[in-house]
């Protein structure tokens, strides 16, 4: 194998979010967010924990950074919780902002540079109980919100994440019901994923015209190849919806300024589509300084008329090939799938920005040495895999500029509870103990040659 090399400057970093890492839900001011609420009905996750404590990273974040700099990255991504922040949604908690300020001294001092998200899943409750992501006006609040975020932290961060993930967000979190908050209403996805575009769009001019020149902002999008199960033409079709309700629905209107009409026309007799408003689609194509892009797997679908998973009125199943690996999480191992993304974007939108990978990973059973220590190899090869698809891509010519593994930490996976880990670091819940695993010996390896090995 030959070396791997790539730009001088390419950003090195891990990835972490509120909800999943800091615990301390009742510290400094903090408010109730949605996913207080979601995860309060044991139900709703798969071992029935909540991040109540998670990592207890509001507390801990020196040590996670000083480990951080043991890796050598060079970025760090976490995301700010809007309810610590602005506990009702609107009037400001002057300790939350200050939080995350020290939080941003703390990476600059150790040499690390901060990107933050403003929005990754956790709504404060009381924006909900008006509506939530479904109504108009919650677009206008996290604009203002990010703006406040951003006045108060520009001068130490240069780079800005609008809303991470909107598709899950809307569809899993107002379709599948199996996210935050847990409705099941096709209407009501479909304005959500409007609005945390609208939501998108007037934060980033609000952003980008702020009193931070150095500012660059982005949107962090989870892609996928939808890749039919056979060539039967209605498995093409239902890939190519499962396409165009993932990837498309949002790619689109931030790069092109306009929805996809086919999937325009496959909701219109499902929903009502009065929440497009005439201007909005020239508010969310504003310009971006970069694109982020998500990417964990291929998705494999056949056509399933009766399907009542995923997004029920998408009517696309989820198949799992023999002959694949797949991941704890049950997602197909296939890293050529992110060259395929990259490659795939530079094709379809002329204008695309600088593209920064902001989240990959994988989630693994480790199983801890006597000595706390884990032996991940599996996280290991799905890592230099997926890097190596990346350098491809970029060799092909797409522009990327950074790599942020998921995550810095095992930590809190939504509804799959604490029974997943995706971090480079692990965690013992119980005592709190941090241990390097084998992949973070790698990366930092990797991080110090900005190479992958020969
Ligand atoms: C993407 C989400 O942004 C993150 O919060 C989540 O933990 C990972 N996917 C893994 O599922």
């Amino acid at each position: 194998m030959t070396v791997a090399t790539f730009p001088p400057g390419f950003l090195w970093g891990a990835a972490t979010s509120a909800y999943q890492v800091e615990g301390a839900v009742d510290a400094d001011g903090r408010g109730p967010s949605i996913w207080d609420t979601f995860a309060a009905r044991p139900e709703h996750i798969a071992d029935g924990s909540t991040g109540a404590e998670a990592c207890d990273h509001y507390h801990r974040y020196p040590e996670d950074l000083d480990l951080a700099r043991r890796i050598g990255i060079t970025a760090y991504r976490f995301s700010v919780a809007w309810p610590r922040v602005l506990p009702d949604g609107r009037t400001l908690n002057r300790r939350g902002l200050d939080h995350y300020r020290r939080v941003a001294e703390a990476c600059r001092q150790r040499g690390i540079t901060p990107m933050v998200t403003c929005y990754h899943w956790d709504l404060p409750q009381p924006l909900q109980d008006r509506g939530g992501w479904a109504h108009r006006d919650t677009a206008e609040r996290f604009a203002d919100y990010a703006a406040t975020v951003h006045d108060a932290l520009g001068d130490l961060v240069p780079w800005w994440v609008t809303v991470n993930e909107p598709a899950v967000a809307a569809w899993a979190g107002h379709s599948a019901g199996v996210h935050a908050p847990g409705l099941r209403d096709t209407g009501r996805a479909l304005a959500a994923a409007h609005h945390l575009l609208l939501g998108h769009g007037l934060a980033t001019t609000r952003l980008r015209a702020g009193r931070h020149p150095d500012t660059r902002v982005g949107i962090a999008l989870n892609l996928t190849v939808a890749v039919p199960a056979t060539d039967a033409a209605e498995d093409v079709a239902a890939a190519a919806r499962f396409d165009g309700h993932h990837n498309r629905m949002f790619l689109d209107p931030v790069l092109t300024g306009a929805y996809p009409r086919d999937m325009l026309d496959w909701y219109a007799p499902q929903a009502d589509l009065g929440h497009l408003h005439d201007g909005d689609l020239r508010t969310i194509a504003a310009p971006l300084d970069f694109l982020g892009v998500n990417f964990y797997n291929r998705t494999h679908v056949r056509a399933d008329p009766s399907a009542t998973a995923g997004s029920p009125a998408l009517r696309v199943a989820e198949v799992r090939p023999d002959g694949l690996t797949y991941t704890e999480m049950g997602w197909p191992v296939e890293p050529d799938g992110l060259r395929q993304v990259l490659c795939g974007l530079r094709e379809r939108y002329p204008g695309l920005p600088p593209v920064h990978i902001t989240e990959n990973g994988a989630a693994f059973d480790d199983v801890p040495g006597a000595d706390g220590t884990v032996d991940d190899r599996d996280r290991v090869g799905y890592l230099d895999g997926h890097l190596r698809a990346l350098h491809a891509a970029i060799a092909a010519g797409v522009d990327v500029r950074g790599y942020f593994a998921w995550s810095l930490l095992d930590n809190f996976e939504w509804a799959m509870g604490y029974t997943k880990r995706f971090g480079l670091i692990a965690v013992d819940y119980p005592t709190q103990r941090r241990t390097l695993k084998s992949s973070a010996t790698w990366y930092a390896r990797v991080v110090a040659a900005n190479a992958l090995p020969a």
